[in-house]
């Protein structure tokens, strides 16, 4: 099976209440382990490819890994270019054949973040390709923020129906209190203003920054109607953990198989239990 697009299972999953992972994958291991586990789940999976994998792994080889999962696995995936920031990149992904991209421009001013949001879904379009874009800043859980610049940065619900509309993306990543990496203490997320932005915005939703945020609250975020919701951070602890173990229990070992493979199966566990959470599993 060739890939899906965002669009095709991010409408799917808005109608059927559940929401789809997106997972950030770097190289072999992290992508066998992924796809390994999306198709024990039967679960729709998002591959997602960020501007750094690219450079580290090359576009050309993490498209070829990706592929071949796609041929070989009978669960629909979606190969996703997450958080370009320039159009050069996206068209670069597109070009590798992407069948979905990400325009981050959530560090312009509005009409900045429209105006290079619409250059990059004419893009996709060209392509038959999905497009994602983020409205709000991601700010860090860092103490020197306050109260009120951390309300600055989030995702405003009247701007997101303006900006989707005026930018026709097929899934828009809001900022409510949501970060990338772990979080300092409890995270806490505005589910106020993600019932505003889902009532006045008629596409798809995604959630960044998942990494730690409590199973009750992910939840939550389902319930209210986020329907693509974005893995790293766990991922990699996993992997950083496992092989961190094996190779002190091990300290004599050289094969990298046998150093991966504890990895790999840590891997699996964490996104096996995101998509069960996620509600996705057998929605294959
Ligand atoms: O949100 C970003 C993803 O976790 C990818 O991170 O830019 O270090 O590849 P990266
Ligand atoms: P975490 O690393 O916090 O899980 O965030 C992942 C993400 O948002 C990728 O775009
Ligand atoms: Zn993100």
């Amino acid at each position: 099976m060739l890939f899906v697009t965002n669009a095709e299972l991010l409408n799917r999953a808005m109608n059927e209440g559940y929401a789809v992972g997106a997972f950030n994958t770097n190289n072999l291991e992290i992508t066998l382990s992924i796809v390994e586990a999306a198709t024990s789940e039967k679960s729709p999976l998002i591959l997602a490819v960020s501007p750094g994998a690219m450079k580290y792994a090359g576009v050309a080889y993490l498209a070829a890994i990706a592929r071949v999962a796609a041929e070989s696995v009978d669960i629909p995936i979606s190969l996703h270019l997450d958080h370009g920031t320039t159009l050069e990149e996206v068209q670069s992904a597109l070009d590798h054949g992407f069948s979905s991209v990400m325009i981050d421009g959530s560090k312009l001013p509005f009409e900045e973040n429209v105006a290079i949001t619409k250059k990059a879904v004419e893009m996709a379009r060209a392509r038959g390709a999905s497009i994602e874009a983020e409205l709000g800043r991601l700010v860090g859980t860092e103490d020197n923020i306050s109260v009120s610049e951390r309300e600055a940065s989030m995702t405003d619900p009247d701007e997101a129906a303006s900006f989707a509309e005026k930018t026709g993306i097929d899934a828009l990543a809001v900022s409510i209190g949501n970060a990338h990496g772990w979080y300092k203490g409890e995270p806490q997320l505005d589910f106020n203003r993600l019932r505003a932005i889902r009532s006045k915005v008629g596409i798809p939703l995604v959630l960044h920054g998942a990494s730690g945020i409590p199973d009750k609250m992910i939840r939550e975020a389902c319930a209210i109607g986020v329907d693509k919701i974005n893995i790293d951070t766990e991922v990699r602890d996993a992997f950083r953990q496992a092989v961190a173990r094996f190779v002190q229990e091990h300290p004599e070992e050289i094969d990298p198989r046998k150093i991966l493979t504890p990895a790999r199966e840590a891997m699996r566990e964490v996104v096996a239990r995101k998509i069960r959470l996620f509600g996705s599993a057998g929605k294959a």
